[in-house]
């Protein structure tokens, strides 16, 4: 394998996978820290652990204070949104219950839900979005039954980039008692979240994309009075007398040494975020986005699916291209002219059976904070260049 390979030379635009490269200052810091004191957390009284403990419960806090939470004990770790999804849903749910969530969910809610109704006897209405893919908040309210304990929603789409209304749709939950899971794995960084005002209830997050940490950290907000049934016992290096986990949080859905280069990038993304400004980042994500979303509009041959409008959405969209499979687009995008971007149903099969692009699925860019006016100028042209090919 080349390892060699200039990053600097690909233009990025798969940002939805992971953010890509993370700023230089937030992963510098990180490492620094690491370096210094990268020692087991929580462990032992000596001054480097007391150090590493001191920056995993700052980024607690200054997480719980991102998302509007009040109790940083309930912000706890995973390794990503995927495992937090795990957490949450496996630890809510039990036989008899029935969940609403919705088609525009990625496969780390579907594919619990799913295992969850075929080997635990929970039942799950997946409610259709709309036509432009936004859920209907009324639809969600409609589905709700006298069983059901929880509404699973994702924030904003990584396949068409739409934003949910999560506010109404908490308001709805809590006005009904029914407990609402929102999946902010493509929101949490660049859009607003408060877990308090939305009505949230567990909100999960993932490190790698817009919170700008590396891979391999994510976690919960749980809010005061949810119960979560821990499903992974083991170390937590307090009271290891006692034969079982222990129930208070944070301990409560942590177990084993967490990942403190994780976490320390989520603190010093913190930072950077905080100085650059998250509405300046997503003004600016959102502004190289109108010229993307309007040259590919532009594009003779190419189909732009989901809604074109720029509220409530996300820098992120899908596109086919007549007379070719996306996955080959993909290819020549990579292969002719150095892009990265992401094919096929990028984990949400069912969003993609209903635009009908179930099959092959689609070609999706994503703008990322890093992401240059250049960079979209070149994928104008290499997908203008594809299209004409195609066309003769
Ligand atoms: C909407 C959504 N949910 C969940 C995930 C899973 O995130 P992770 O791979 O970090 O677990 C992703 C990642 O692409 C996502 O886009």
């Amino acid at each position: 394998m080349d390892l060699a390979l200039d990053s600097s030379t690909i233009i990025y635009l798969d940002n939805a996978a992971t953010t890509f490269p993370k700023p230089k200052e937030v992963l510098e810091a990180a490492l620094d820290a690491y370096t210094r004191f990268g020692v087991n957390p929580g462990r032992s009284g000596y001054d480097l652990c007391l150090m590493a403990s001191e920056l995993v419960e700052t980024t607690r806090k200054e997480l719980t204070r991102f998302f509007g939470g009040a109790h940083p004990e309930r912000l706890v770790f995973a390794y990503n949104a995927t495992d937090a999804l795990n957490v949450a849903i496996q630890g809510i749910l039990e036989s008899g219950d029935h969940v609403v969530t919705t088609t525009i969910e990625h496969n780390s809610v579907i594919r619990p839900l799913n295992h969850m109704a075929r080997e635990r006897g929970v039942s799950v209405k997946y409610v259709p979005v709309g036509n432009d893919g936004f859920v209907d908040p009324a639809e969600i309210t409609r589905r709700l039954r006298r069983n059901t304990k929880l509404v699973a929603v994702n924030h904003g789409s990584n396949v068409i980039g739409t934003i949910q209304p999560v506010a109404e749709i908490g308001k709805a939950c809590r006005d009904r008692g029914v407990l609402f899971l929102v999946d902010a794995s493509q929101t949490a960084g660049v859009v607003p979240i408060d877990v308090e005002g939305m009505g949230i209830d567990v909100l999960a997050f993932t490190g790698h994309k817009s919170l700008l940490a590396p891979t391999g950290i994510g976690g919960l907000y749980v809010r005061e009075g949810v119960g979560i049934r821990p499903t992974r016992f083991g170390g937590t290096g307090v009271n290891s007398v006692n034969p079982y986990h222990l129930e208070e949080y944070p301990y409560r859905l942590e177990a084993g040494t967490g990942n403190v280069l994780g976490i320390a990038g989520l603190h010093f993304a913190q930072a950077y975020i905080a100085k650059r400004g998250m509405e300046n980042i997503y003004r600016h994500e959102m502004e190289l986005f109108g010229r993307l979303q309007g040259g590919l509009a532009a594009t003779e041959g190419v189909t732009l699916h989901g809604t074109t409008s720029l509220e409530n959405r996300l820098p992120v969209l899908s596109f086919t291209l007549a007379g070719r499979d996306p996955a080959d687009v993909g290819t020549m995008l990579d292969v002719d002219h150095n892009i990265a971007a992401r094919t096929g149903l990028q984990c949400a099969p069912l969003i993609h059976r209903q635009m009908g692009t179930g099959e092959r699925g689609t070609v999706r860019l994503s703008v990322g904070p890093l992401n240059k006016e250049s960079d979209i100028e070149a994928v104008l042209a290499a997908v203008a260049e594809i299209a004409a090919d195609a066309n003769v």
